[in-house]
């Protein structure tokens, strides 16, 4: 079954798989492909420590899922602040061109020039707001952009700190745009895909629910330490960040609570997701997962998960 989302992702279903930085490598980014879905590279793809150099991996990264795959595939741009530097996401957009990518996940405040470069070649963008509005919607639509993600605080990963969860986001950014809309945001099962295409949304963006399936690179402990947890066991360590618990996330949450506006960075001194989430550190840094934890009890292949969420739309 076709819609706006799948003529336009050029794929067998209206889901994209989100970026989560070291987690989304090739083997995941082509078995969500070769699934039907919109396979999505985050950065860092395939590296185990920053000491590699990041532009090689990417390109090997994207070959090897190209000849895995051909399904449709995506290269996170995740922008910096309007009126910052944006030449990383820039080298990231031509090195990916060269290699045929066609599809942009981009991140942040529209950017003019990206926006112009990605659409100059025909290739398609897709537009994250970390703090969705309308208006900003609006702005993404008016600069090119061909799908929207609507995301609320419910996600795994960097939060929005507006704080409005995903029910009251969706239908708000679909309300103020034509153009399609994915919701994002809490998405584990078929109950959340139903919901979201109740309030409006034409796909769904799913990442925390990937990092429990065969393919995924989440370190094996880490995966268990998912399946075990329920959302009692998340803290909030920063405006932005939430992690399930250790020593290290009390005491940042601890501090957070008490008034330190560094924690955010602190997480990222500690590595982010890396120490915890890649090499099964769990005492050693961030566990970054959505607030419907309690739904991703099991570890299905990943052809397995999006049959499971895309059952509607055969
Ligand atoms: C462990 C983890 C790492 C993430 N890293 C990134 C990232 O590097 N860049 C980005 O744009 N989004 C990142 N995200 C956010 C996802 O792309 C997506 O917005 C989110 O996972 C969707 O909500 P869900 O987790 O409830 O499905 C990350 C999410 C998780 C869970």
């Amino acid at each position: 079954m076709h819609n706006r989302v799948t003529d336009i992702l050029q794929t067998k279903y209206p889901l994209i798989q989100a970026p989560m930085n070291w987690l989304t490598d090739a083997r995941l980014v082509a078995a969500v492909a070769n699934a039907g879905g919109l396979g999505t590279f985050g950065p860092n793809a395939g590296r185990d420590s920053l000491a590699q150099e990041g532009m090689q991996i990417m390109e090997k990264q994207i070959k090897l899922a190209q000849a895995q795959t051909n399904g449709s595939i995506a290269m996170t741009l995740g922008l910096n602040p309007q009126g910052e530097d944006q030449s990383y996401a820039q080298r990231v957009l031509e090195r990916s061109l060269a290699l045929g990518i066609r599809f942009f996940l981009v991140g942040g405040e529209p950017d003019e020039a990206i926006y112009r470069q990605v659409k100059a070649v025909g290739a398609i963008l897709i537009a994250r707001s970390y703090n969705p509005t309308p208006d900003e919607a609006r702005r993404q639509v008016e600069l090119g952009a061909d799908l929207i993600v609507a995301t609320g605080y419910d996600e795994g990963g960097v939060i929005p700190t507006h704080g409005n969860g995903t029910f009251t986001t969706v239908p708000r950014i679909a309300d103020a745009v034509s153009i399609p809309v994915l919701a994002a945001g809490g998405i584990n099962d078929v109950r959340g895909v139903r919901a979201a295409m109740a309030l409006g949304a034409e796909g769904v963006f799913v990442g925390s629910r990937f990092l429990v399936t065969q393919e995924a690179r989440t370190a094996p402990v880490t995966k268990q330490k998912i399946m075990k947890s329920t959302a009692e066991d998340l803290l909030l360590v920063a405006p932005n960040q939430r992690s399930l618990s250790n020593e290290r996330m009390k005491e940042l949450a601890r501090r957070f609570k008490a008034g330190d506006q560094t924690t955010f960075h602190q997480t990222r001194e500690m590595g982010g997701v890396r120490p915890a989430m890649l090499h099964g550190k769990l005492k050693e840094g961030e566990i970054s997962v959505n607030t419907g934890l309690d739904l991703i009890q099991t570890e299905p292949t990943v052809a397995e998960l999006v049959a499971e969420l895309m059952q509607d739309f055969n």
